[in-house]
């Protein structure tokens, strides 16, 4: 059977409400895997445990809010010390061959505003590349990325019908990531 490691970036799970509820819905829908929250390690990695955890895995799943256009640093600090030479790339570095690939992850801003000439200036893809290279240079095959856009709730600011959408429009993304990781698994 398919092991499936999914490995959480965001810094402060416990104040997220979009990443919390897409993990939250994967669960309930019976999905079977190993979470990794790098959020309870910090900036202070266990390398040879988490190595472990992800050569041991078939599928990898990185779950995370976009910060900044990327990843939150958290999760970059990570792959910078994990996915080291000899071990994800470079001579000997084969650990992650063959592995699949997933990213899935919210953004704040809507979907419109992730175009050529709108607001955040480039497709929502264009921000994507280095997930695709880090997917070559490991020799991981790269999937399809899952993502909600407009997620950004602001207690005390944001109405609470944004809460509602952000938690019916993630739990429907929990609920998508569920089955393709069951199509992955197979
Ligand atoms: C430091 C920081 C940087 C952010 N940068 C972006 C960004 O570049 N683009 C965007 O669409 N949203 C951005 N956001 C919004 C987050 O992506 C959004 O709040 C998050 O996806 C909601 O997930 P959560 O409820 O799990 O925290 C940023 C948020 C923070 C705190």
């Amino acid at each position: 059977m398919s092991k499936i490691l999914v490995v959480s970036g965001h810094p402060r799970l416990n104040q997220s409400l979009a990443n919390k509820t897409i993990l939250e819905a994967l669960k309930e829908k019976g999905a079977d895997f190993t979470l990794l929250r790098l959020d309870e390690e910090g900036f202070a990695p266990q390398v040879e445990k988490d190595q472990a955890l992800l050569k041991d895995a078939d599928i990898i799943v990185f779950q995370f809010p976009i910060f900044w256009y990327s990843y939150p640093s958290l999760m970059k600090h990570w792959v910078e010390e994990v996915f080291a030479h000899g071990f994800a790339y470079g001579t000997g570095g084969t650990a992650l061959k063959g592995k699949k690939f997933q990213i899935s992850f919210t953004t704040g801003s809507p979907a419109s505003a992730y175009r050529t000439g709108g607001p955040n200036g480039h497709p929502m893809e264009d921000f994507l590349y280095n997930f695709q290279q880090i997917a070559a240079l490991c020799g991981m095959e790269y999937e399809e990325p899952i993502y909600t856009n407009g997620c950004a709730f602001i207690p005390g600011v944001s109405p609470e019908s944004v809460k509602e959408r952000v938690i019916r429009d993630c739990r429907a993304h929990g609920e998508k990531l569920a089955q393709r990781l069951e199509e992955l698994a197979k």
